[in-house]
This record gives structure tokens, C-alpha cells and sequence, in this order.
């Protein structure tokens, strides 16, 4: 059976199996860097949803895992860089060793906001940790512990990156057809 979708995609970026790989290679990473601990995992939803459910399974050492959700902050329809929290941890992370898990690193505001907000809560060690980096849209400078697929500055959709909160379930990471969001 076809996908519905495709017909709305140019190609496919990286493929499902490129995204496997990847995402095994950063657990087993991890797996070593907090062997002996119990780090905790937060991912802020809604796109980092997929990889933080493939990544947690490829983790060795005892974990736990929370999510946050915060305002998108416009994407060129606001310019304040203001991120604001709509759904705040449910875990204190004081003394804790925390790893952020985001989908994709674009301007760098959102893991900016982020990780001055964790860490003025004191965790123990506080890592990043992104899939997809856009090294082109860059606007802040954050220091990746975990960095994966480096990616063009192409509007790109699936494995939880959505456009219009669509296309998220798309197993591979693709292009999409500029006639859609133009
Ligand atoms: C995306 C993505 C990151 C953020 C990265 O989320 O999931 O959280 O943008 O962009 P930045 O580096 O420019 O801050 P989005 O706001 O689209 O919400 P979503 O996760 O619900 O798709």
C-alpha cells in the first residue's frame, strides 16, 4: 500500500535506515558516557516524540524520562526569541544528570531557552542531545554532547517533524514540495 503523503514530498532525505543507525549510535554513546548512572531524559514535544521512544531503546543504563512543552515562538511571525513553557517537568531535576533530547537544532532558541532554564534548577550535569542539526539557520551557538545528521536548509518533514502538525508519522525525514507551504 502507498503512502498517502508522498505525494506531497520532493524526496527523501534521510532514510528510515540512516535514521536507525544514527539513532543506535547516540544510545550506545550514551550508554557508555553514563555508565554507573541513572540520567533522565527530557524531550520537548511535540516533534522530539519519535526519536526520544526509538532513543530510550537503545539505552543501556537505567534512565528515566520526562517531557516539557513550550510555545512555538512564531517561526517569522513573531521575532521576540520568547519561549515560554505551556507544560512545565513533572520531575525536580536538582542533582540529577540530565540529557535534553531534541529532534532537530535550527536557530538554536528553543535549546537556548531550554538550558538556561534547566540548569538554573542545579541537575548534577546537564548534556544536549539533537538528531538533526541545520547548521545554516543557526542564530545562538549551542555546544551538542550528542549531535546526529547534519541536514541542508530544506524545508523538511517526518520521524515527528511536522509541518502544519502534519507529516510527522512519515517514517523517513523528506523535502517537502514547496507548492505546500508556499
Ligand atoms: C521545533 C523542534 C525544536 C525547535 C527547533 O519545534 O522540535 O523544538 O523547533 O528550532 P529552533 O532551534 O529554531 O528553536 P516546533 O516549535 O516546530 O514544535 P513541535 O516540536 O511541536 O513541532
Amino acid at each position: 500500500m502507498g503512502n498517502e503523503m508522498m505525494k506531497d514530498i520532493s524526496s527523501v532525505l534521510v532514510p528510515r535506515e540512516e535514521i536507525e543507525k544514527e539513532v543506535k549510535r547516540i544510545g550506545a554513546a550514551i550508554s557508555r558516557d553514563y555508565a554507573g548512572k541513572t540520567p533522565i531524559l527530557i524531550s520537548v514535544l511535540k516533534g522530539a516524540f519519535i526519536f526520544m521512544a526509538d532513543l530510550v531503546r537503545n539505552i543501556t543504563v537505567p534512565c528515566t524520562l520526562d517531557f516539557m512543552s513550550v510555545s512555538s515562538y512564531g517561526k517569522g511571525t513573531k521575532t521576540s526569541g520568547q519561549v515560554q513553557i505551556i507544560k512545565d517537568l513533572d520531575t525536580n531535576i536538582e542533582g540529577r544528570d540530565v540529557i535534553i533530547v531534541e529532534d532537530i537544532l535550527d536557530s538554536g532558541v528553543t535549546l537556548s531557552y531550554l538550558i538556561r532554564l534547566l540548569q538554573a534548577r542545579r541537575p548534577a550535569s546537564l548534556a544536549v542531545c539533537a538528531l538533526f542539526d541545520k547548521p545554516a539557520r543557526h542564530k545562538v551557538e549551542i555546544r551538542l554532547a550528542y549531535k546526529g545528521i547534519e541536514v541542508p536548509n530544506e524545508f523538511i518533514v517526518g520521524y515527528g517533524l511536522d509541518y502544519a502538525e502534519k507529516y510527522r508519522n512519515l517514517p523517513d525525514v523528506c523535502v517537502l514540495k514547496p507548492e505546500i507551504y508556499e
